[in-house]
C-alpha cells in the first residue's frame, strides 16, 4: 500500500528517470540527494504553467482580457498560499519576493521600529538569516550545544536580561546543514513573554512539514521566509509572510513602477498592500507555480509525506552509520526530530573529492562545503578561532581547495530506501578502495574542485549547455 502510494507520487516528480552520463561513458538514472538547495519540479506544476502560459500577460497592468485574468490568477495564488501558512488575510500579507533571502533582507529592511541590537538570530543560521540582522541591526546570537542544537536557555537568558529590550528574535525551522527541527512553538511563546515578535526562516522546513501561522490553539508565528524552488516550484519566487501593521506604512524596501497610487512633483503616495511593497512587474508565473506545488502538497497527504520523510531518513542515518570511518554531525534523528538532512566526513576524504566521486561514479547528487552556513559548520567541526581565521586568509587568498566543510545528502518526498542502499554502498566503495579512487582524480586549486584525470566531463557539460541555445 505504502509502496503503491509511493511509487505514484514519486512519477509526478518531472524527469524522474533521467540519466547522466559517468566518467566511464556510462548513463545511471540520477540520483538526486541535493533537495535542500533545490527540488525538481512537479509535473502538475509544469502542466499548470504550460495550461497557463497562453494566457499570460501583465499583471495590475492592462485592461485587455488576459491582462485581467493575469491579475486574477494573481490574486488568487496569494489567496491559495496564505490559507495554506493558515495566514488570516485581515492580519496577514503575504509579499511575492525572490527567494527566502530575498524575503528576509527585506524583513530586516522593513523594520525601523527595530532598532540596533534588538534583534537576536542564532549561530545555527544560513547567511540569508545572519548576514541581514547582523549588518543591519547588529543582532545577537544565541549559542549552540555541543552537537548542535539551539541553547534556549541561553536564549531565555538573553530575552530576560534585556527585557522589552529585543523585539525580534528570527530563527531556522529547520537546519539546512543537520535538518534538525527547532522548537518554534516554545521560542514563540519566549519570544512573546519577552515582548518580542519571532521570525521564521522556513526555507528548508515548509516543504517538508506542516508550518502555520496561525493555528488553533498555538502560538502564533509573526513572518515566516520561504522559497518556491525548495518545495517543487522553481520558478524564481518566495514568500515573505507577516503582520498587515507591519507593512501598511513606511517606505518600502524598493520603489517604483507598480507600488503607488500618484506621483506628482512633489509627492509620492505609495498603494496599498500588498502593491505597494511588490514593485515591478510581478513574477506572476512563479506565484502560479508555487500555488499549484502547495495544492499537490495537501492534495496528496502532507502529513503523511512528511512520515514517510522522517522514515527515509533514520533508514538513511541508520544506514550511513555502517560506512567506516564516516562522521556524522548533529544529534540522531531518534533523540531529535530532524528534517531529511544529513551532512558528514568521512576520515581522511576531503569533502569535496567524496561529492565528485558520488557524482562521476555513482550518478549521485549531493552538495559539500559549509553549504552557506560558515559559523555553524565551523561549530560543528569543532574549529578553533585560529584555524577559522586562517581558513579565511586561505579564502581570501582565493585557495579554495583546502577549506573545511562537510558532505550533505538531503532529500525529497520522491527519494526511496534503494536509492539511499545506492549512496551507502558507493561510500562503501569509496572507502574501500580509497587510495585507487584519490588517484583517479585532481583538484583544480582554483576552484577547490576535484574533477575526473580522465574524460572531458567540463567539455561534455559545455556540450550539453550549448544544446539549451540551439548552438
Ligand atoms: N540554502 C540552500 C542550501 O542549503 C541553497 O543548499
Amino acid at each position: 500500500m505504502e509502496k503503491k502510494w509511493h511509487n505514484r507520487i514519486r512519477k509526478d516528480i518531472l524527469g524522474i528517470d533521467l540519466k547522466v552520463p559517468l566518467v566511464d561513458g556510462a548513463q545511471r538514472p540520477y540520483i538526486n540527494l541535493d533537495n535542500a538547495a533545490t527540488t525538481p519540479p512537479l509535473l502538475p506544476v509544469v502542466q499548470t504553467v504550460q495550461a497557463f502560459l497562453p494566457w499570460y500577460s501583465s499583471v495590475h497592468r492592462g485592461f485587455g482580457y488576459k491582462s485581467q485574468l493575469s491579475t486574477e490568477v494573481y490574486h488568487e495564488a496569494r489567496r491559495q498560499i496564505m490559507t495554506f501558512f493558515g495566514a488570516p488575510g485581515q492580519e496577514y500579507i503575504a509579499l511575492f519576493v525572490k527567494n527566502t533571502s530575498e524575503g528576509l533582507n527585506k524583513l530586516a529592511a522593513r523594520l525601523p521600529a527595530v532598532g540596533n541590537g534588538e534583534v537576536i538570530s542564532t549561530w545555527m543560521e544560513h547567511h540569508s538569516n545572519d548576514l541581514p540582522w547582523r549588518l543591519r541591526k547588529e543582532a545577537e546570537f544565541i549559542e549552540l550545544t555541543g552537537e548542535g542544537c539551539l541553547d534556549l536557555a541561553d536564549l531565555e537568558s538573553k530575552l530576560k536580561k534585556g527585557r522589552r529590550r529585543y523585539k525580534l528574535v528570527t530563527v531556522c525551522g529547520a537546519s539546512n546543514v543537520t535538518g534538525i527541527i527547532n522548537p518554534l512553538q516554545t521560542i514563540a511563546e519566549l519570544a512573546h513573554h519577552y515582548g518580542a515578535q519571532i521570525a521564521v526562516d522556513a526555507a528548508q522546513l515548509a516543504p517538508h512539514y506542516p508550518i502555520r501561522l496561525r493555528t488553533a490553539g498555538a502560538e502564533p508565528i509573526d513572518y515566516i521566509s520561504l522559497s518556491g524552488h525548495k518545495i517543487y516550484a522553481p520558478f524564481g519566487t518566495g514568500v515573505l509572510f507577516g503582520p498587515v501593521e507591519t507593512f501598511r506604512a513606511g517606505t518600502p524596501d524598493q520603489v517604483g513602477g507598480g507600488g503607488v497610487i500618484a506621483v506628482s512633483r512633489e509627492e509620492v503616495v505609495f498603494a496599498p498592500l500588498p502593491d505597494r511593497e511588490e514593485v515591478g512587474t510581478p513574477n506572476l508565473i512563479g506565484a502560479l507555480a508555487l500555488a499549484t506545488a502547495l495544492r499537490w502538497l495537501a492534495k496528496n497527504g502532507f502529513e503523511r509525506i512528511a512520515a514517510y520523510e522522517r522514515k527515509l531518513t533514520k533508514y538513511a542515518y541508520d544506514g550511513l552509520k555502517t560506512v567506516p570511518g564516516l562522521i556524522l554531525y548533529g544529534p540522531p534523528p531518534e533523540r531529535y526530530p530532524r528534517i531529511g538532512v544529513i551532512s558528514f566526513n568521512l576520515e581522511g576524504i576531503p569533502h569535496g573529492l567524496v561529492a565528485a566521486y558520488l557524482a562521476f561514479e555513482a550518478g549521485i547528487g549531493v552538495r559539500h562545503g559549509c553549504f552557506c552556513a560558515r559559523p555553524y559548520v565551523h561549530h560543528l567541526l569543532g574549529l578553533t578561532k585560529d584555524q577559522i581565521l586562517s581558513y579565511e586568509n586561505l579564502a581570501k587568498a582565493g585557495r579554495k581547495c583546502l577549506l573545511p566543510g562537510m558532505v550533505r545528502v538531503s532529500f525529497g518526498f520522491y527519494n526511496t530506501e534503494a536509492e539511499i542502499d545506492l549512496l551507502v554502498a558507493a561510500l562503501k566503495n569509496l572507502r574501500e578502495e580509497e587510495g585507487k579512487i584519490k588517484n583517479r582524480y585532481q583538484i583544480d586549486p582554483a576552484t577547490g574542485e576535484y574533477l575526473p584525470k580522465i574524460g572531458d566531463f567540463k567539455g561534455a557539460l559545455l556540450r550539453h549547455t550549448k544544446t539549451f541555445f540551439h548552438l
